[in-house]
């Protein structure tokens, strides 16, 4: 089964949103698309609370955010349990966001960065895998610990 990739967006990452969804499809994830569905001005951390509350319920197993910057998407998002997401402005914070810090949530900023960019950051980011080791042991340091059964 595909993995489901949450996406969603404000008002600033609107038009990249559209953007990025055929990218995502075309490289075999599900897509759970979360809004927004236009330029009307929105909350971002609504839409930052329900990629990550996707994610928390196993409803998805990564996230896509973007807003204007990525900034209010990247403090919203980490705010919530389960969720490391990574603010992207190029190939090289795309690879090391998944390589060190094994983000789970890639965040852009849809006026920060062309169409081109963001799609070369969107594919190296889910083409990357995470290396462990001495990153593992740093990534536990800020995660919440599992609840047992
Ligand atoms: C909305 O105008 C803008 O503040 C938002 O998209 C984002 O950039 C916040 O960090």
């Amino acid at each position: 089964m595909a993995d489901t990739v949450a996406v969603a967006a404000d008002h600033g990452g609107y038009d990249l949103k559209c953007v990025l969804l055929p990218e995502l499809r075309a490289l075999g994830f599900d897509v759970l698309d979360l809004g927004t569905e236009s330029r009307e001005p929105v909350d971002y951390p609504d839409f930052a609370a329900a990629v990550a509350r996707s994610i928390e319920e196993g409803r998805a197993r990564w996230g896509v955010l973007i807003c204007g910057t990525g900034i209010g998407m990247s403090m919203a998002a980490n705010r919530h349990r389960g969720v490391r997401a990574a603010l992207v402005h190029d190939g090289l914070t795309a690879r090391l966001g998944r390589q060190h810090n094994d983000a789970n949530v890639l965040v852009l900023g849809g006026r920060v960065l062309g169409p081109e960019l963001a799609k070369d950051c969107l594919k190296i980011f889910f083409a990357t895998p995470f290396e462990g080791g001495r990153h593992a042991r740093r990534v536990a340091k800020f995660s919440p610990a599992k609840a047992s059964a």
